[in-house]
């Protein structure tokens, strides 16, 4: 679909590799230069036409984003990345919500920035890190989980579709059963949001994070959501211009109000207008339409992988347009390696989901992660590269 708005295209090149970062539309370059050469200023500080647009152009990204994932829009805030959304909320929230001894909910399966701000919150504070099963293929169920509640959960951090699975988890049923236990339901949506319609009040999540990056927005822009009552629990994280309204010498502070609260210093200006063009770019493409067509390509992909020779598939059984496999006796990096002698571009290694190895039972994998743009012709691609009998020979 619309491959004709990526000017990479121009280039020849397959690019599989949209789970790290997706393409980017003319529109988002377009709409960057805009403001680079013709209304430069700061947000939310001056008094004169140019920067009042910034201003306006500023807070209807905002909008646009809150309407994207159906939230109201002071619980929608910007970040750096969904990495950085995900420790803030962390260290923002938990760390004083949680007491020594109180447990959270991760899986195996979860990406580094999911994982670690847990781990950290388990050194300082006492917390426990605990995992839920996954299942044979990889994926969470819902029996899984209430087994794993215990008396002292009190948290449930999870990927909606994990980055390296690509499995989509039933967050709707799982936010039901941990809110009748008063358990907060921490969503990482890096690898949802980009590929599917998103509703938080339905899903009923109390955070979730994203990045604009992986959404054909800008590098550096993320998004952290948070039900209002608890955004206005956060501690202040990064303080000084832009998040107060009034400080006094003796040390009497007055914070703006959420979400202003979480954007101190001068913002991602240009990142933020040029997303909000890319949204408007995602919304008229339809994300339901995008959901499908990445779904009919995954199927397409799969059935093609299956008779590659020695192909090893980890995630047949998988929702999302994440393909995870390697080729028996290849080490994972040769073989992305040997795809980009073919302008090929797939990512290999552990992905920074280090401890799936654990599930997986093997620590480097390859992995191709679709979006909208690709084709059924780059699938076949792909597999002709695989299916070449020399493989080995051109790989040593
Ligand atoms: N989390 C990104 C990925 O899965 C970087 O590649």
């Amino acid at each position: 679909m619309n491959r004709e708005d990526f000017l990479m295209y121009n280039q020849d090149i397959i690019y599989l590799d949209s789970g790290a970062t997706t393409l980017k539309p003319k529109i988002l370059a377009d709409t960057l230069s805009d403001y680079y050469n013709h209304y430069s200023a700061n947000a939310h500080r001056g008094d004169y036409d140019i920067s009042l647009k910034v201003d306006t152009l500023f807070e209807k990204t905002r909008y646009l984003v809150s309407n994207f994932i159906n939230a109201n829009t002071n619980e929608v805030a910007f970040t750096n990345n969904a990495t950085d959304s995900l420790s803030k909320i962390v260290w923002g929230f938990f760390e004083d919500y949680l007491q020594e001894g109180d447990e959270v909910l991760l899986t195996k399966a979860e990406h580094a920035s999911n994982v670690l701000p847990w781990f950290e919150l388990a050194k300082r504070k006492g917390i426990v890190v605990h995992y839920i099963p996954l299942d044979e293929h990889l994926k969470v169920t819902i029996e899984n989980v209430e087994k794993a509640i215990t008396s002292r959960t009190k948290v449930i951090s999870l990927a909606h579709v994990t980055n390296v699975v690509g499995d989509e988890r039933p967050m709707k049923e799982i936010t039901k059963i941990a809110h009748e236990r008063d358990i907060l339901v921490v969503c990482d949506g890096a690898q949802s949001v980009p590929h599917m319609k998103i509703d938080v009040k339905d899903l009923d999540v109390d955070f979730m994070a994203f990045s604009a990056h992986k959404m054909c927005g800008p590098t550096g822009l993320g998004v952290l959501y948070g039900k209002e009552k608890y955004l206005k629990q956060f501690r202040p994280l990064i303080v000084g211009g832009g998040m107060n309204s009034s400080f006094e010498f003796d040390g009497t502070v007055i914070y703006n109000d959420i979400p202003h609260y979480f954007e101190a210093g001068t913002p991602n200006i240009a990142g933020v207008i040029g997303f909000g063009a890319v949204l408007e770019y995602l919304e008229h493409l339809g994300m339901e339409r995008i959901h499908q067509y990445e779904k009919e390509l995954r199927k397409y992909a799969i059935t093609k992988l299956k008779d590659v020779p020695n192909i090893i598939l980890y995630n047949e059984e998988s929702e999302a347009g994440i393909i995870t496999f390697n080729i028996r006796d290849i080490f994972s990096q040769d073989l992305a390696i040997y795809l980009n002698k073919y302008h090929i571009c797939v990512r290999a290694g552990n992905h920074c989901a280090k401890i799936l190895k654990d599930e997986l039972g093997i620590k480097n994998t390859c992995r191709v992660s679709l979006y909208f743009y690709n084709t059924k012709e780059e699938i076949d691609a792909l597999v002709e590269a695989l299916q070449n009998p020399k493989i080995k020979d051109e790989i040593i």
